[in-house]
């Protein structure tokens, strides 16, 4: 229902049946910019076009049909959503990763190119060991969409991987992303508490755990508070939890020559290495966002940090934000 008490759909063919399709692509962009939105432009392209079915170019050269009011009334109720601060990606159900088309629900984060710092470092570090060709055993703690598992998988031919979260919900969406990309052969996933069911060992091992600190979370962006799942972004009291649960295990499941591939929290690499100190693994590597701000960090165990060739040249890189 609107505000003026008629059901959307009503409002939607007086606010938009009557417009044609770019009219109605300017209002929407005219309401988001109002509100405070971010991409104002591109939210409405992307939410008329997913409506009519219809690409960026086939949008512009439409631009002068007149809308029916079953499809004023769709795009009313979406730009409802995205006014409400659902991310588009939400309202799409789907959102790209490392180049892949992932589907997302309820249960899981939306995947985010900050996480693709993860993909990246655990790649350089393959390849350093010149061991991307190798059958590897990747493991991917708090799964998610399973975006980090299946964006490793798809570059690693000869890999084989186990994704785990404590959402079935996530677990499911992971699933189906993985037959999706026609990687079901090699990815299997687990519902546990990060790796507590697994065996190992696993050759790499990447997490991104939650790790906003619980008194932060009700200042973040209402588009992440409100809409990704508490339990992807509560770390505890100090943002740190995750990160703990997995050094407890750690060595258990990683290979003796096995990397280990975090994604961090702003500033939290150097409580980050701290904790995983204790478990004797070393950082070795570290990679920024497009923010320069460092995102993931590698380690592993010293006698295999010892043949790392970048490692003090990748040192050097961490001392921007930390
Ligand atoms: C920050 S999200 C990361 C999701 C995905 N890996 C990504 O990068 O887009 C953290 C994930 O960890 C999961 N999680 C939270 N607590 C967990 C636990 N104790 N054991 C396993 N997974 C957990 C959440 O359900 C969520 O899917």
């Amino acid at each position: 229902m609107t505000s003026a008490g008629l059901p959307l759909a009503d409002a939607a063919a007086d606010a938009f049946t009557r417009h044609s399709i770019g009219a109605a692509r300017r209002q929407l962009a005219r309401e988001f910019r109002q509100q405070g939105i971010e991409t104002p432009e591109l939210d409405a392209r992307i939410i008329v076009g997913h409506v009519l079915g219809l690409d960026h170019t086939a949008l512009t050269t439409q631009s002068s049909r007149v809308l029916t009011a079953e499809e004023g009334g769709v795009i009313a109720e979406l730009s409802a959503r995205r006014l409400a601060r659902e991310p588009v990606a939400r309202i799409l159900g789907r959102k790209e990763f490392w180049g892949l088309p992932l589907k997302i629900n309820a249960e899981t984060l939306l995947p985010r190119p900050d996480t693709e710092t993860v993909v990246e470092a655990a790649l350089a570090a393959l390849h350093c060991d010149n061991r991307k060709s190798r059958e590897l055993r990747i493991v991917d703690l708090g799964t998610g969409s399973g975006a980090l598992l299946l964006a490793l998988l798809s570059e690693l031919p000869g890999a084989h991987g186990i994704g785990t979260d404590v959402s079935f919900a996530a677990l499911r969406c992971a699933r189906d992303n993985a037959a999706a990309l026609g990687l079901s052969a090699r990815a299997s996933f687990a519902a546990c508490d990060y790796g507590a069911a697994l065996k190992g060992p696993a050759d790499v091992l990447v997490s991104n755990p939650p790790y906003v600190a619980r008194g932060d979370i009700a200042g973040l962006q209402a588009e992440v508070r409100d809409f990704d799942p508490r339990r992807a972004l509560d770390g505890g009291p100090d943002g740190l939890d995750g990160y703990r649960a997995i050094a407890s295990d750690v060595r258990r499941l990683l290979a003796r020559d096995g990397v280990l591939v975090l994604e961090l929290g702003q500033g939290q690499l150097g409580a980050v290495t701290s904790i995983f100190a204790a478990t004797g693994l070393e950082p070795v590597a570290a990679q920024h966002d497009l923010s320069g701000i460092t995102r993931a960090v590698v380690m592993r165990a010293p006698h295999a940090a010892a043949t790392f060739p970048v490692r003090k040249k990748a040192l050097g890189l961490w001392a921007k934000n930390d």
